[in-house]
């Protein structure tokens, strides 16, 4: 009850506020203040706040706070009470529970001079309390209506706990598997990276109209890390990244973009710099591309503590400087770091930074809270009962499960040893250090999910197969990182009963994620003891690997007879990971980062150029060219690789016309696609380029669409792609964005090193 006459009393003050308001008041900064939402009611509403507020009191709302009950940095910051209890903080993140925000809110609206609401974050990345697959294993769905639902999810669950803002989506590419942030994205391609950001911001927001965010059940998303942190060299966390503009644009950016596009409300900078530059002081970045090119006008958030780092970076001689160049660069929230609070006042006495910059970054944060409703009811997203019913709900641990099955790679399955279907009388020996793990099938990131409920894979799959005519063994043989005689004679003993081996092993699940990084990515020398012991039984034995990155499974590869892929799966990795290897469900994932065949092929991904020197892959052993001594140039499994249990062929690949035009104009191109085997399936149709003559060097292969088709035993269909003059634009030579005439090639191919269904075409 209490809750509702506050309410009540908050309204009248916001009321009042907005009568004071003058809706002339709306330029500030660079120049006129141009709302997110577009909303003039809003607009008005947020000059009547800013109107009211002393200088202090504006830079506080540009000042984010982690509850310091998961820090995921060092501590920088004071203690935020003080802060918070004087009305100079906007932003709090790692506040969970209900009852926690609660109590934070009640300081911020009734125990401070302008009342006004706390923004609640945290990171969301995959999942709250449903955790999901980590986002690198969802995207090898590459089901975008999957990926929106479960971010909708995360979304649905975080805002019943009251958070209003994730952190999310990471759409950095990722071409280096020794970072361990790869597990966060959506690996090396910019154009599927593009699609799954749109998807899970529109999952996160709830839609793409602003007006969603009214919702009880949305986020805001962030779009992160502006920009290139993916590119740290060698793969080191916060290294810096050093490429050409024409890289940044055409590889590193479009999915930036594209969660700009979606409507992400918030975007944060990268802790990195870029050709010299820390992305918290490139103004550059966050004003000239994000705001003036793009359009962006929600707020930009540094990263924890990304403000502060510019003085050991090198370009800010102290903190006072940092938060002036930080915030001329155009940042508008410095997290944890309290940079700004402390010196910005000073900086604007001293006009440093102007006071129509702090204006504007503080436009942009209240705007936020007035289009989540927290001027209205600060306490409207905190119900106890509400959270309860949208926590972890059979819909969604369903949609969970299938999340699981869907991500999942099958990269090898010599003899069909797989599936282990539950009529095939089989005994199974289950091994490995993660077969009877819950701890770490979350993965890192893993929001307030339970570890201790994350459903192992041993118990997935006893419950698949009660009642039926397989036999279940288990024996661990290893830990992740040691094992012992003993131990491995157990495992071996137990695989000398069975017909077939199925060994889980792979990474601690914090081996990846932030500053997780590795240089040597092979599964722990004690696992693979295990396993060649294993191999030596003469059973067949299947490696079920589950890591936060790809690996280098050469030895793997060369030894097993199956290998599933199945990454960090999350609260249902069990049961989903069960449906796959006993054919419940036929893979349908394929990678979307390539599988080195040893860590000195680092960095490499599909979209690569070609070089004045090409090898022939015909004939590797030719001198002076763009090649190994030692080993191939080709990746061990290529982007948008992935087995199923059945087979698919792709034919008949044609164009309805041989040019194109640079502007307005489009060729369709069809194939056919037949499910050849004897199991029904899904194939991930894909369509690649190739600009051959350019201004620039363009990539031997570009991805331009794709389809997820269900096919039928025997059956065909015939899928039909649109492919228009803008989507072969690129940055040329000039730096613009253009499409250049020149020769083409297509293909209609089932991973990126399928040359089978090749077509030539011009742009004129
Ligand atoms: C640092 C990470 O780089 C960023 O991704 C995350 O959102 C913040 N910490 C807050 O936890």
């Amino acid at each position: 009850m209490g809750k509702y006459i506050t309410s009540i009393v908050y309204a009248v003050a916001v009321i009042l506020l907005t009568a004071c308001g003058s809706p002339s008041s709306g330029t500030s900064g660079d120049g006129k203040w141009q709302s997110f939402s577009g909303d003039k009611r809003i607009e008005q509403r947020v000059d009547s706040v800013l109107k009211l507020m002393t200088l202090e009191e504006k830079i506080g709302q540009m000042t984010q706070f982690s509850a310091n009950w998961s820090i995921t940095g060092p501590v920088m910051s004071d203690d935020f009470q003080p802060y918070l209890e004087k009305g100079l903080i906007g932003s709090i993140f790692n506040a969970t529970s209900v009852e926690g925000i609660r109590r934070m809110q009640q300081i911020a609206v009734e125990e401070t001079r302008l009342g006004i609401p706390i923004l609640f974050g945290q990171d969301v990345i995959h999942g709250y309390k449903t955790i999901f697959p980590i986002p690198l294993a969802e995207a090898c769905s590459w089901d975008l209506e999957m990926m929106q639902r479960t971010a909708e999810i995360a979304a649905i669950e975080a805002a019943s706990d009251g958070i209003n803002w994730t952190f999310a989506p990471m759409v950095d590419i990722g071409r280096d598997a020794r970072w361990g942030r790869v597990m966060e994205g959506a690996g090396e391609d910019p154009y599927l990276g593009s699609k799954v950001a749109e998807a899970r911001v529109v999952g996160f927001q709830g839609g793409r109209d602003v007006n969603s965010l009214r919702e009880l059940t949305t986020l805001l998303a962030t779009g992160k890390h502006l920009a290139a942190y993916g590119a740290a060299e060698s793969g080191r966390d916060y290294n810096p990244a050093e490429l050409s503009e024409h890289t940044l644009r055409n590889v590193y950016l479009p999915p930036y973009q594209a969660a700009h596009e979606a409507g992400a409300a918030t975007f944060m900078a990268s802790f990195n710099e870029i050709n010299g530059v820390p992305a918290t002081a490139d103004r550059w970045l966050m004003t000239e591309i994000l705001r003036n090119e793009w359009g962006f006008k929600g707020f930009v958030v540094s990263d924890y503590t990304g403000v502060n780092e510019l003085v050991p970076h090198g370009v800010a001689k102290d903190e006072k400087h940092a938060a002036e160049l930080a915030v001329n660069a155009g940042i508008d929230m410095d997290m944890t770091g309290a940079t700004f609070i402390k010196h910005l006042t000073e900086s604007v006495e001293e006009g440093k930074v102007s006071e129509k910059s702090i204006d504007t970054a503080v436009r942009r944060i209240l705007e936020m809270k007035f289009l989540l409703g927290l001027f209205d009811d600060p306490y409207r997203y905190l119900d106890e009962e509400r959270a309860k019913q949208n926590t972890m709900t059979p819909e969604f641990m369903e949609t969970a499960r299938k999340a699981v099955a869907s991500s999942v790679v099958l990269l090898k399955n010599d003899n069909q040893v797989l599936p282990v279907t539950k009529e095939s009388g089989k005994t199974v020996a289950l091994v490995g250090p993660l077969m009877n793990d819950s701890i770490n099938l979350n993965g890192e990131w893993a929001g307030l999910g339970d570890r201790n409920k994350s459903v192992p894979i041993l118990k997935g799959l006893t419950e698949k197969y009660e009642g039926s005519t397989v036999k279940l063994i288990y024996a661990e043989g290893a830990s992740i990182t040691g094992t012992t005689p003993a131990k491995i004679a157990e495992a071996v003993a137990a695989a000398r009963r069975a017909d077939i081996v199925i060994a889980a092993m792979g990474e601690d699940f914090n081996w990846s994620g932030e500053a997780a990084v590795r240089t040597d990515i092979r599964l722990p020398e004690p696992q693979r003891e295990l396993l060649k012991a294993l191999k030596e039984t003469g059973k067949p034995v299947v490696l079920v690997t589950l890591s936060g990155r790809p690996l280098d499974l050469s030895w793997e590869d060369e030894t097993m007879d199956a290998i599933l892929q199945a990454w960090f799966p999350g609260t249902q990795g069990g049961h989903g990971i069960a449906d796959v290897i006993a054919g419940d469900y036929n893979p349908s994932g394929r990678l979307v980062m390539s599988f080195p065949r040893n860590i000195g092929q680092i960095p490499i991904y599909y979209n690569q150029k070609n070089t004045g020197r090409p090898v022939d892959l015909n004939d590797e052993s030719v001198d002076y060219k763009s090649n190994y001594l030692d080993t191939s140039i080709t990746p061990l499994y290529p982007f948008g690789y992935g087995l199923s249990y059945t087979t698919f062929e792709i034919s008949n690949a044609q164009i309805d016309k041989k040019t194109l035009k640079t502007e307005d104009d489009k060729i369709t191109v069809t194939a056919n696609v037949r499910n050849a085997g004897e199991v029904d399936g899904e194939i991930v149709v894909q369509l690649y380029t190739r600009q051959l003559v350019a201004s620039v060097t363009r990539p031997v292969k570009e991805l331009k669409g794709f389809q997820k088709v269900a096919l039928q035993a025997g059956k065909s269909k015939q899928v039909t792609f649109e492919l228009a003059s803008e989507d072969l634009a690129f940055y040329g030579i000039d730096m613009q964005k253009k499409t250049e005439p020149g020769n083409m090639k297509l293909w209609v191919a089932q991973h990126a090193a399928d040359n089978s269904n090749e077509i030539d075409f011009w742009i004129e």
